[in-house]
């Protein structure tokens, strides 16, 4: 499987996830719960960041004159850190909810443009065989 597709399947189960968190989201009570959330989703977030800047996007890299997509998705994937991150802090639940949601709003945003412009990018740079033998990795 090519990793781009590996990458497209895993955007489409945290945006499963996002519908459902946003949709309980207003009926949590405590604080302990909303950050139960942001501890929940923090390492899966990070495993799936790792994989695309140390397999997919350091392929991709060298062999781009334009180096601009992938910066703003290296900072993307910073700014998630740095939200949940403020997250595991947060002195009360308004607080707690407002940077969750911002943390899924953006990642939503993210996703669409890995999808929409990165991935196609990829896929037209590297071959199909590259592109499997990263997916393997
Ligand atoms: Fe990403
Ligand atoms: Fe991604």
């Amino acid at each position: 499987m090519r990793i781009t597709d590996i990458l497209r399947t895993e955007h489409t189960v945290f945006v499963a996830a996002f519908d459902q968190i946003e949709q309980m989201l207003p009926q949590l009570q405590t604080l302990a719960e909303v950050k139960l959330i942001g501890r929940l989703l923090e390492p899966l977030l990070h495993q799936h960041g790792e994989k695309e800047e140390n397999l997919a996007y350091s392929a991709l890299i060298h062999i781009l004159t334009e180096k601009q997509p992938f910066e703003r998705l290296h900072l993307d994937h910073q700014e998630k850190s740095d939200l949940l991150a403020q997250l595991a802090v947060a002195p009360d639940i308004t607080e707690a909810r407002h940077l969750l949601r911002t943390a899924i709003v953006m990642l939503r945003v993210h996703f669409l443009y890995e999808d929409q412009v990165a991935f196609p990018l990829m896929e037209k740079a590297l071959q199909k065989e590259s592109l499997e033998t990263l997916g393997n990795a």
